[in-house]
């Protein structure tokens, strides 16, 4: 294996591609332009849905390759583990309609083989299983062609597998597009079998997967079947920060070079020290006494959230800030976390722009937007750092004196009540509820407090009723309806003007939704009103809207709109509106669809070439 950096393995990535007759592009922003199902860009295919679609030629041809900076958030809470990232790069190359899976496959054995060193001895791989009965509605045969392709590269069958649509499908980005069966390469880590049936995917971690090649021979059709593309793309995403690990021998992706400086810098403003039997303990004055475990899931917390954000804050798109809604909620809560975890670790406040400069500086030469808005950044995150930090200090301060009273009165337990007020009027987290009790020898009662937010939640669902007919709402209830309509609209506008009216942009106010989608012309005035009623009639159907958490495999399999990622195994929220909707989304949303009133476009104008915009309202009208 060769050892090499990420900026060794970027390079040498693109230039191999490039021999092979391939145009290196760049990567897209971190925001998506091209695709509003999602929040962030979470793969490199996104900005090329429209080529792989056949739409139009890209102008740079029909070999592309490049790095693309993404960034999934579905799995933030298992972050802290040794494998989970919420942002990472993902290289790729691409074939849109040119050569197909044994050119793929070949130059992936290549790469990894000659380029980057791994002896074929370490490889396995996945090819689709297929699935349905040959003549019957929705067969899609098994991958054998591929499987043929490994086998002459000297991949013995015995470690090919067969895998089914969960595993070895990938796409399509949306409800609709291109998708199709794909073949994953795993390193073998060399650690024994977990148990018989482990195997590639298994998550006991003796397979990494690094790269998988998708050949996007299928499209996915409004009706949700699966036909053939008529054209037949390559699409593939290797994992820098994985492959960087495995090639360096590190344990985790945390101790690669990658995170060195950054975990350096944690280290030192935490006081993080590695003492015998390798155990990390803070050695400050004053600091928490954690237990090394402690301590390496909060500096890895810390790390990997600050590297999202600084990537977030500092994207050329821009206009992603701390907020309550959608991809400003997701960027809240990644600093939040950060700050919250800094905490624990007994950093100084005040840290978070400090280790954004740290990332700036390592990342400065590959991404120049991190220098170029650096300022602004570490101005966003002192501001929301201090933000929380008045949170925490009075939800402490509270915490402190429920305590008291309760040693007071001979009591050990903190009431479900008494946590939910400290986490709904002093927005103090409720985890931090948990570990103050743990340290002051209280217990906490948590039914108590699941049951108290349980109760609270259909409270403020029966008074959003109540509050909407009378016109009494504030800001964040307004916003989290029009959200909810801005899903009914997406979904109208694909059953009006078919799947290609892809969102592009969605931005919502207290006073109106605005939402652009792909649409090459002008809507007529019967479009426009057979959209409006359609989600008029959603409305009125009182339909619930529920929510469930499940992995990306799942939500695929279910036929969501959103864009997938198969190989991170991401826990993801799940939003369905009945048969109407079904989208990957972080909410809020409304109960039930009753709660809109109704539904207006005001305008429908054009916002750049190839897009439009609509802006609407709604309630009682
Ligand atoms: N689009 C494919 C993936 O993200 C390559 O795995």
């Amino acid at each position: 294996m060769k050892n090499l950096t990420a900026d060794e393995l970027r390079e040498t990535y693109l230039k191999f591609f490039e021999s092979k007759g391939h145009a290196i592009i760049s990567g897209a922003s971190v925001i998506p332009e091209n695709d509003p199902t999602v929040l962030f860009t979470t793969a490199g295919m996104h900005p090329l849905v429209p080529y792989l679609m056949g739409e139009m030629p890209h102008p740079a041809g029909t070999r592309l390759t490049d790095v693309q900076k993404c960034v999934r958030t579905g799995d933030i809470d298992a972050v802290g583990d040794s494998a989970h990232l919420t942002f990472f790069e993902m290289l790729g190359n691409w074939s849109l309609n040119d050569y197909f899976k044994k050119e793929a496959i070949s130059w992936s054995f290549e790469f990894l083989t000659t380029k980057l060193g791994f002896s074929p001895d370490q490889l396995s791989v996945t090819v689709f299983a297929g699935e349905g009965k040959e003549g019957e509605d929705g067969y899609i045969p098994a991958d054998e062609e591929a499987a043929a392709i490994w086998r002459g590269l000297g991949i013995p069958d015995s470690r090919i597998y067969r895998l089914p649509r969960e595993d070895n499908w990938w796409g399509p980005a949306g409800t609709t597009g291109p998708c199709g069966p794909d073949t994953e390469m795993f390193i073998d880590t060399g650690r024994p079998k977990c148990s018989d049936g482990c195997r590639p995917g298994c998550p006991c971690g003796k397979y990494i997967e690094i790269w998988n090649d998708v050949f996007m021979q299928y499209n996915k059709n409004a009706e949700g079947r699966y036909e053939p593309l008529g054209r037949h793309n390559v699409d593939t995403g290797m994992g820098v920060e994985r492959t960087v690990c495995m090639l360096s021998g590190a344990p985790t992706v945390y101790d690669t070079e990658i995170f060195a400086p950054i975990m350096a810098a944690i280290d030192e403003l935490a006081g993080v020290k590695r003492v015998e039997n390798g155990e990390l303990r803070v050695e400050r004055e004053g600091a928490a006494t954690l237990n090394s475990a402690d301590v390496l899931k909060a500096r890895r917390i810390v790390a990997d959230h600050m590297r999202t954000a600084t990537f977030i804050l500092c994207d050329p798109k821009g206009g992603v800030k701390p907020g309550n809604v959608g991809a400003n909620y997701v960027l809240r809560r990644l600093i939040r976390r950060a700050v919250r975890y800094g905490r624990q670790l007994g950093i100084a406040p005040g840290f978070t722009p400090k280790l954004a400069e740290v990332i700036a500086q390592k990342y400065a030469h590959v991404y120049p937007e991190l220098v170029a808005n650096l300022a602004q950044c570490k101005a966003d995150l002192e501001a929301e750092e201090n933000r929380f930090n008045q949170t925490l200090d009075k939800g402490e301060a509270m915490f402190n004196k429920v305590a008291e009273q309760l040693k007071l009165h001979g009591q050990t337990q903190i009431s479900g009540k008494t946590a939910f007020k400290l986490y709904d009027t002093f927005g103090f987290p409720f985890e931090m509820t948990l570990e103050m009790a743990d340290k002051a020898g209280l217990s906490v009662d948590k039914d108590g407090f699941d049951e108290a937010n349980r109760k609270h939640q259909e409270l403020s669902r029966t008074t959003s009723a109540g509050a909407f007919k009378a016109g009494l709402q504030d800001n964040s209830e307004v916003v989290t309806r029009l959200h909810t309509a801005t899903h009914l609209l997406h979904a109208a506008l694909h059953k009006v003007l078919g799947p290609t009216a892809n969102q592009k942009g969605s931005n919502i106010t207290a006073e109106r939704l605005r939402f652009d989608f792909t649409w090459p012309e002008k809507m007529t005035d019967q479009q426009i009103a057979e959209t409006e009623k359609l989600v008029n009639e959603w409305i009125a159907r009182g339909i619930d809207v529920t929510k469930k958490v499940t992995t990306v495999e799942d939500a695929k399999a279910e036929g969501a709109m959103a864009l997938f990622g198969s190989k991170y195994g991401d826990q993801v929220t799940l939003y369905t509106i009945g048969d109407v909707s079904k989208e990957i989304c972080c909410g809020p949303h409304v109960a039930n669809t009753k709660e809109l009133g109704s539904f207006k476009i005001q305008k429908e104008q054009s916002s750049s070439a190839g897009v439009r915009r609509i802006k609407a309202v709604i309630g009682n009208m």
